[in-house]
């Protein structure tokens, strides 16, 4: 499909996530130089405000495997990403310094990047050196659990895990976004309704038939929502269309619900506040504005 010279640009556009690793083991030395492509990541005021849990031991591996949120067996190489605050904080404290960065949405914000970036550059080198990786989310979803399980100071929130190894398979090259959706000069644009399906359709052509297990699951969900005269008219809507668009499946369907994703946000707010992070709270330390 794409056809560079330059070995870096082919890595890129052929690159996908690998979920299957050979029963091969990732040396010492070649996670060395995945790691070493994280540290040299770009990150906000290079405060580099991330921490990477990489899980060898077995009991710590059968605790994670009991959260059921995330692969473990099979898998060479687990690292668990974290945003850290601790580090800069503590530092501070041994040096008799003011610290709010564990108070403030805009430091949680740039670490949050940080951490991707880290990521993806850990990501680009495995699959330089012939490696294969996953990130997954779902970390997130048992923030105190791991917190517990890999002894976490306050301010250190795990979000992310990245799996690696050998790939069983070459990963399948994705349909992405055309540039022109996802690119625009100068300003936004916004393409007619037929134009933007279209292009849309290009992508995301998965249809799902018109089945009943479908349509009831969507409908529940359009219903709790958006109530049951919504649902009905969805039901019907998809019917006359005599399929399923894939935006059902993603909202509707057994991945990202719409009467599931925006529930428990007070949850999360806790989650993140319990590690110590109290970005959520109004503060004013008469420093003004920025
Ligand atoms: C922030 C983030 C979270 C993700 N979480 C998961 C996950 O929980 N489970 C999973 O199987 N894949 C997960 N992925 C991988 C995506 O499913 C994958 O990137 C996407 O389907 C596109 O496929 P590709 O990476 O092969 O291009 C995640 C990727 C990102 C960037």
């Amino acid at each position: 499909m794409y056809n560079e010279t330059n070995k870096m640009l082919n890595l890129l556009y052929e690159r996908g996530s690998v979920r299957a690793y050979k029963d091969k083991e990732v040396s010492e030395k070649t996670l060395e130089k995945v790691l070493l492509a994280g540290k040299h990541a770009a990150s906000g005021g290079n405060l580099q405000p991330v921490s990477i849990i990489i899980v060898t031991d077995k009991d710590k591996k059968d605790e994670l495997e009991k959260l059921n949120l995330f692969p473990v067996k099979n898998i060479p190489v687990l690292m668990f990403f974290c945003i850290d605050w601790y580090r800069t904080k503590h530092w501070a404290e041994l040096e008799h310094m003011a610290y709010t960065a564990d108070k403030s949405i805009r430091h949680f914000i740039i670490s949050f990047q940080d951490m991707m970036c880290h990521m993806q550059s850990i990501c680009t080198a495995g699959d330089a050196l012939g490696l294969g990786s996953c990130i997954y989310g779902t970390p997130k979803e048992a923030i105190p659990q791991l917190r517990e399980i890999f002894k976490l100071p306050e301010a250190v929130l795990p979000i992310n895990l990245v799996t690696m190894g050998y790939p069983k398979k070459k990963p399948p090259i994705r349909k992405k976004l055309d540039l022109e959706m996802l690119c625009h000069k100068n300003e936004y644009t916004q393409y007619s309704d037929e134009e933007f399906l279209e292009k849309i359709y290009k992508k995301h052509d998965k249809k799902l038939p018109l089945e009943e297990n479908y349509l009831n699951e969507i409908y529940e969900v359009c219903k709790n929502v958006e109530g049951e005269d919504f649902a009905k008219e969805t039901r019907q809507y998809l019917k006359e269309k005599g399929y399923i668009p894939d935006v059902c499946r993603y909202f509707g369907y057994k991945k990202y619900n719409a009467d599931v994703f925006a529930n428990q946000n007070k949850k999360f707010i806790k989650d993140i506040e319990d590690a110590g992070l109290r970005i959520f709270d109004d503060y004013d330390f008469s420093g003004g504005e920025l």
